[in-house]
């Protein structure tokens, strides 16, 4: 309710400097959601808007989750902040054993962050200190792959490939390369799931392995299926092969897992989905279903260990954030996986993919349409770019879904679809349903 000291509509915008934002545009006709409830949002105008985002990719569990609520509630009373350098409390260790729990291999310490972009800065940092420890110092390069989304920590955008995320911000870090993206619409328009075409472009890493000679190179990280850049799943066979590359020359592996965590795919995460364990694995969003803001770093058992040698009072690697294993995210943490493991949500995608995948390749043949793209419960759909207007169209119909009660997403083209897992059959039907009539009335 709007009352004199809490405004339903603030009436000054400008101060707040929104992140990845068109400010002026959008401070010129704001859209502010105020309310949240399993699959829709409610609009400042009263309007109910479904959540064909998840959020941003990290609502999971659908929004408004009562459990997780009062789970916070509870452990806000109880123990607002503890330290974790040289302190602790007693949820993040039960999070961390519940964490690693579900993981494949041998993955099974978690280091715990804020964010997705502090999860990737934190995993480069352990990768780099890994071979530092174990006496390969010179291993300091570290690849990325064009078109990646890694956050936007330094690190993160040096391994990243998103040109516009990268351009403003001088020389980043040094010391690394990229292989090159696996989007191709020549060879996989229209693919259904994973690409049949394009495993062989794994082998850039091993030219880059012959360029720069694998004794300078730490690691190598990818997002098991590219999300911010318009859902890139991968071509079939792709992942094994870079893992094969990694183990040939002594290069970690990192996932980063911070979309294709917590149930995306059908599977609690994208390595146990794609049969390939990595060395270490990022993740954050769905830890939390974003109740409270949470990131963590798993680890190889190898890993950690390399890391245990020394005098025990030492401490071993200096790195950490004031609010690492907050009490509010360890409790949103547990609570969430409660929910995620009774309600089946790890692997409802699985059930859903082949009508989500129909419905989504409904719109192939539509005016513009030139890729339809999906892998569990992410989707894009690509447009053609209006000449010389690069990206309007997609922003014209990311505008117009929105008036018809639909929340998706825009980057450059396309328009991207990740629903909250308990999303139904009528919902999807009428996500891009909406999407269609909308495709159809912008020219
Ligand atoms: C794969 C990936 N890594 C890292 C991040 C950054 O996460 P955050 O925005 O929580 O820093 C994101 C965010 O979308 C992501 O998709």
């Amino acid at each position: 309710m709007a009352t004199a000291a809490q405004p339903m509509v603030p009436n000054n915008l400008e101060s707040f400097w929104m992140p990845f934002t068109a400010n002026r545009q959008f401070k010129a006709k704001p859209r502010l959601l105020v309310d949240a409830k399993d699959m829709h949002y409610t609009t400042h105008d009263g309007r109910k808007v479904m959540d064909g985002m998840a959020g941003l990719w990290c609502v999971n569990a659908g929004h408004g989750r009562k459990e997780i609520i009062e789970a916070v509630q509870r452990q806000v009373a109880k123990l607002d902040f503890a330290p974790s350098f040289q302190m602790g409390h007693p949820a993040p260790f039960e999070l961390a054993a519940r964490l690693t729990a579900l993981l494949p291999g041998d993955l099974d310490h978690a280091f715990f962050t804020n964010s997705g972009s502090e999860s990737v800065d934190t995993a480069l940092k352990i990768a780099l200190a890994y071979h530092r420890v174990r006496g390969e110092g010179g291993r300091f390069r570290l690849i990325g792959r064009e078109r990646g989304y890694h956050g936007v920590g330094f690190g993160g955008i040096s391994v990243g490939g998103m040109v516009a995320n990268r351009k403003q911000f001088g020389t980043l870090l040094t010391g690394v390369d990229h292989i090159r993206h696996t989007h191709d619409l020549e060879h996989n328009a229209f693919s259904r799931g994973e690409p049949a075409w394009g495993a062989h472009l794994a082998d850039d890493l091993q030219r880059l392995v012959e360029l720069h000679d694998p004794a300078t190179i730490a690691a190598c990280i990818v997002e098991p299926v590219a999300g911010s850049t318009g859902v890139l799943p991968p071509p079939k066979g792709y992942l094994k092969r870079l893992r094969e590359i990694c183990d040939r020359h002594g290069i970690l592996l990192i996932f980063d897992e911070v979309i294709t965590g917590f149930g995306r795919l059908g599977a609690p995460f994208a390595a146990e989905y794609f049969g390939v364990v990595p060395d270490i694995m990022t993740c954050a969003k769905g830890l939390t279903n974003a109740t409270v803001p949470m990131g963590a770093v798993f680890v190889r058992k190898g890993i950690y260990d390399a890391f245990m040698s020394g005098p025990d009072n030492m401490v071993e690697l200096f790195h950490g954030y004031t609010y690492s294993a907050h009490p509010l995210a360890a409790a949103a943490g547990l609570t969430a996986l409660d929910i995620y493991q009774r309600e089946g949500l790890f692997t409802r995608g699985k059930e859903l993919a082949g009508h989500f995948e129909d419905a989504a390749h409904g719109l192939k043949g539509l005016p513009n349409v030139i890729d339809v793209r999906n892998l569990g419960l992410m989707a894009a759909v690509e447009l053609a770019p209006r000449p010389g207007k690069p990206t309007a169209r997609a922003y014209e119909i990311f505008l117009r879904c929105y008036e018809e009660g639909l929340l998706t997403r825009y980057v450059g083209e396309t328009l991207t679809f990740s629903p909250p897992l308990i999303v139904e059959k009528k919902h999807i039907d009428e996500m891009f349903g909406t999407m269609a009539r909308v495709i159809k009335a912008v020219a």
